[in-house]
């Protein structure tokens, strides 16, 4: 078969999607549109649980108990993410369940379906990020059903005289909320004779751009500001055609018009002067909006979002004359994550959707992120902020050979609202774009991403103390850090086998400490004999976490007691199951190739032997770890003008 051209390709993709989209269209009348209904009362839902319906439907996962991080930062709650939100959205759950949990009791008519769902968030957390994918739910749900040319696509039962929508309920099941808009109105009498039954109902989809059943309120300035961007205007052009109050005159354009049935989306509500809000109240209130000129308010359903940041919302607050306002809004924080690995998730997402196509070395967006997260934190007394930063990311944080025994909800409960300030997304970023952008290799890493954000910080944060913090933070904390974390990973890379040294040492110490513990003898594994417990091979591994004297027995008796009652569940261990010992084997090893990482990775001091051994490492850094061959060289001189100065 011949190769299709591109054009050709293309136009049979045209003819694809244009065939899913002939999905065919209702047409008929309301007499048509009640049989449906009979097959499926749901159809005239309101928007409210039309959102919700459409977001669930994509399916909801319960967080699980058997996840480190529901036990560790949901107190073992199990609960609820949206799989709609699933890969785009990082740490946000709370925001998040809080979000679907309004649209949940609103769906059910509750008192928030007549209010305001306001998300303040510091910038770049991703409030209109949210709102976009909130909004293009709709794009995907089933069409609605509507009068054909309503300019607000009406439900189609709106038709049915007042006088009659009890019977209807009674028989049918459905309640009918709402009232003809003007312009149904005035057809229902003059083109259709009020013979309701034969108007003719249609369907139309959701299109946000196509500003069908979305409707959205950019912030205005004073002068600006006129309510006709809310609920439309007169043609002038018409009252040459019409008399005033005929509703033919009405362009019903407005947001409040447009978004009938979906969603008004408010930009940045409170940059607008406080009369242009109350047509947003009287929406919640009323469940109505104002007719343009002098008709009376029509009826409106829509699920009305807005979002602010904190600053605007302070003022706003602080005004009392607006007290009508805060009543009918429900507020959903959206802060900053504070957990470091599902900050750096958002930057592989945002990269991953960039031309971006440089190298970007390991640990480098865990460092960027590391400092976001550390600017982000609120000062606590109980513990340093790296240490509480590892806390919140759900590490077990050693002290004295034990887990540090902080409670993570002290931590928050000490610091009310944290995350609303500190570096945003969109920071780090621009530093990634930077730091790209300086290199001639092509690349960041983490040496090079700390120099664009020292850089950058410099520049732009002008509050002194903000700014100090931060320098510290980055010339300081996480230089020691990346240090730790570079120091590891070259031991990896130099121990062959690192895992299986690793836990061999484990298996050994456990068999000494259990030995020692139960007075008993352990049995060599060379000689069979059975032999006393090795003091000085147990002290070697636990002074590596400072634990000497007393304290020795103590962490014996802990690591055996908690080995054997996860043996007793039928759980594995292995060497990295008791974060202590974990640590102290890692420094163990780290200590055991000290010697001959200062030797070797000074190119100037390298024999042919070590050359041999240099080059196996590297090799271990790109292959298995995820660096070039730049990148490799670049830590590996850094961490030796850093690590192993020669004393
Ligand atoms: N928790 C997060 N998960 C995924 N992406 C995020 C998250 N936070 C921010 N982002 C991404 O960061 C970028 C900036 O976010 P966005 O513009 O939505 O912020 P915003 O809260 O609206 O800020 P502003 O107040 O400045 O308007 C977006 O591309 C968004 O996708
Ligand atoms: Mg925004």
């Amino acid at each position: 078969m011949s190769k299709l051209k591109k054009s050709d390709k293309f136009l049979k993709l045209v003819g694809k999607h244009q065939e899913a989209k002939k999905v065919d269209k209702f047409k008929g009348t309301l007499g048509d549109y009640l049989s449906l209904l009979e097959k499926d009362p749901g159809i005239p839902k309101l928007s409210h649980k039309r959102l919700y319906d459409t977001i669930t439907s994509h399916g909801i996962t319960r967080m699980s108990t058997s996840e480190d991080r529901c036990n560790k930062l949901f107190n073992g709650e199990e609960i609820r993410t949206y799989n709609y939100f699933q890969n785009q959205f990082f740490g946000m759950e709370r925001s998040l369940a809080k979000i679907m949990r309004f649209l949940r009791s609103a769906s059910l008519k509750g008192e928030e379906s007549r209010q305001v769902l306001l998300l303040l968030g510091p910038v770049g957390a991703g409030k209109s990020a949210l709102l976009e994918r909130i909004k293009s739910a709709l794009e995907d749900c089933e069409p609605m059903y509507h009068i054909e040319g309503c300019p607000v696509r009406e439900e189609p039962l709106h038709l049915i005289p007042r006088s009659l929508r009890d019977e209807f309920q009674k028989i049918y099941g459905i309640k009918i909320e709402g009232d003809l808009c003007p312009v149904c109105r005035h057809n229902l009498k003059e083109k259709y004779d009020n013979d309701y039954m034969s108007v003719p109902i249609t369907q139309s989809s959701f299109s946000v751009r196509g500003r069908r059943g979305v409707g959205v309120v950019p912030p205005m300035d004073a002068n600006s500001q006129d309510v006709t961007i809310l609920v439309g205007s007169e043609d002038i052009s018409k009252l040459d055609l019409y008399s005033e109050d005929d509703p033919r005159v009405l362009s019903l354009n407005g947001a409040f018009n447009v978004g009938n049935r979906g969603i008004v989306e408010f930009v940045e509500v409170f940059k607008n002067e406080i009369e242009f809000l109350h047509t947003m109240i009287t929406a919640t209130q009323e469940k109505a909006v104002p007719s343009p000129g002098k008709g009376p308010m029509i009826y409106f359903d829509g699920v009305i979002l807005a979002h602010c940041n904190e600053a605007e919302w302070n003022k706003f607050k602080s005004e009392n004359t607006n007290e009508a306002i805060l009543d009918r809004i429900v507020r959903v924080n959206v802060p900053y994550s504070l957990e470091y690995t599902e900050e750096q998730k958002i930057y592989e997402k945002l990269l991953g959707l960039s031309d971006f196509d440089g190298h970007i070395a390991p640990h480098t967006l865990e460092v960027a992120s590391m400092f976001a997260v550390l600017s982000r934190l609120h000062p606590s007394n109980k513990v340093d902020p790296l240490t509480k930063m590892k806390i919140y990311n759900g590490k077990d944080v050693i002290e004295q050979g034990h887990v540090k025994k902080i409670d993570v909800n002290d931590l928050r409960d000490e610091a009310r609202d944290e995350g609303m300030t500190g570096i945003s997304t969109r920071f780090i970023m621009k530093a990634i774009d930077a730091a790209m952008s300086d290199s001639d290799k092509n690349m960041v890493t983490p040496i090079s991403i700390r120099e664009a954000l020292i850089r950058q910080v410099k520049d732009q944060i002008v509050v002194e103390d903000d700014r100090n913090r931060y320098l510290d933070f980055l010339g300081k904390t996480l230089h020691e850090e990346y240090l730790n974390i570079l120091e590891k990973e070259i031991t990896k890379a130099f121990v062959s086998a690192y895992d299986e040294q690793a836990e061999s040492l484990f298996n050994n110490y456990l068999d000494h400490a259990e030995a020692y513990v139960n007075m008993t003898t352990v049995k060599d594994g060379v000689t069979n004999e059975e032999i006393h417990p090795d003091e000085p091979f147990m002290a070697s591994i636990e002074e590596q976490i400072g634990i000497v004297g007393t304290a020795k027995e103590n962490f014996r008796v802990d690591i055996t007691a908690y080995m054997f009652s996860k043996l007793r569940r039928g759980e594995k261990v292995d060497w990295k199951s008791y974060a202590p010992l974990r640590e102290a084997i890692e420094t163990k090893l780290t200590a055991s190739v000290r010697d001959i990482s200062r030797i070797v990775t000074k190119s100037k001091s390298r024999d042919k032997k070590q050359q041999v051994k240099y080059n196996e490492m590297v090799q271990t850094l790109i292959e298995e770890y995820g660096y070039n061959e730049e990148s490799a060289e670049e830590v590996i001189k850094f961490a030796s003008n850093n690590l192993w100065r020669d004393s």
